[in-house]
């Protein structure tokens, strides 16, 4: 079931979606080598908390953290641990939050030091392939138009592996809504997008080979070759002539590039 949102649903899911972009920008303010991804994930359930919010990645379906910090060649449901971030990692955070009964979820790549050309290619595609999918989110259009545009970007012209097994999604009241969103398609296929409409977009592309593994912890999600994998993620609203992003990158944007830790792509 698709649910389409009212202006007032939408106006409290931006507000969520911007708690998320919140709380990403005071982590992003804050990450060096040195630090432990368990400390980034108590800070990131204090700023959740403070605002009202509820982390809501914590518990779902029994997941034990607050947020997934995804290092190198984790692709996505990195578990928060004691061990401290190096110089040159590529780091994926991804939060979810509930504020007034409705869903938050957005994620972005982070790096620490420059990991080299081969690395940065794959960050700022990844980031890229994320707008053109955006872009697609206008009535009429379908779900594949998305998805093939995705594709088409980090596949089809840059050779990158796009993950199969992982995908977007709707999102309002539950974290996972119809439909979902692969990051693979043909266009004019699959469901078709209608006003009001909010997916959570989010590309999960490897530097090399597609395939992926479960860790034995049941969450973890690697690649198989070991390459490092990029992942990026909007909330984003089907409007009529341009789709709506409720999540915001520009505060999260700023406080990498004053972070001399951090390298960007740009
Ligand atoms: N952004 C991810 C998703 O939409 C986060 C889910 S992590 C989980 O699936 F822990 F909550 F499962
Ligand atoms: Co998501």
């Amino acid at each position: 079931m698709m649910y389409c949102k009212t202006e007032e649903q939408i106006d409290k899911m931006r507000v969520s979606a911007r708690l998320v972009s919140h709380t990403l920008s005071l982590i992003a303010a804050e990450l060096r080598p040195g630090i432990t991804t368990r400390a980034i994930d108590q800070q990131i359930a204090t700023i959740i908390r403070d605002h009202g919010a509820t982390p809501s990645f914590l518990n779902y379906h029994g997941y034990p953290f607050h947020s997934c910090i995804s290092v190198n060649d984790v692709v996505v449901h990195g578990f928060p641990s004691d061990r401290a971030l190096q110089e040159k990692e590529v780091v994926s955070i991804d939060i979810g939050v509930i504020r007034d009964g409705w869903h938050g979820d957005h994620a972005y790549t982070f790096v620490l030091g420059d990991p080299g050309p081969q690395i940065m290619q794959l960050i700022r595609i990844t980031k890229e392939s994320l707008y053109k999918g955006i872009e697609k989110c206008i009535v009429g259009n379908r779900v594949g138009d998305v998805s093939n545009a995705i594709q088409e970007l980090t596949e089809k012209k840059h050779g990158y592996g796009v993950v199969r097994e992982l995908v977007g999604h709707g999102l309002g009241t539950s974290l996972h809504e119809d439909p979902q969103v692969p990051n693979y398609g043909k266009r004019g296929t699959g469901p078709k997008l209608k006003e009001g409409l909010v997916l959570a977009i989010e590309p999960m592309i490897n530097l090399g080979k597609k395939e992926v593994f479960t860790d034995s912890d049941g969450w973890t999600v690697r690649t198989k070759d070991g390459s490092v994998s990029a992942h990026f993620e909007h909330d984003v609203c089907v409007r009529k002539n341009m789709a709506e992003i409720l999540s915001d990158y520009a505060p999260i944007e700023a406080a990498e590039r004053k972070n001399p830790n951090l390298f960007t792509a740009d």
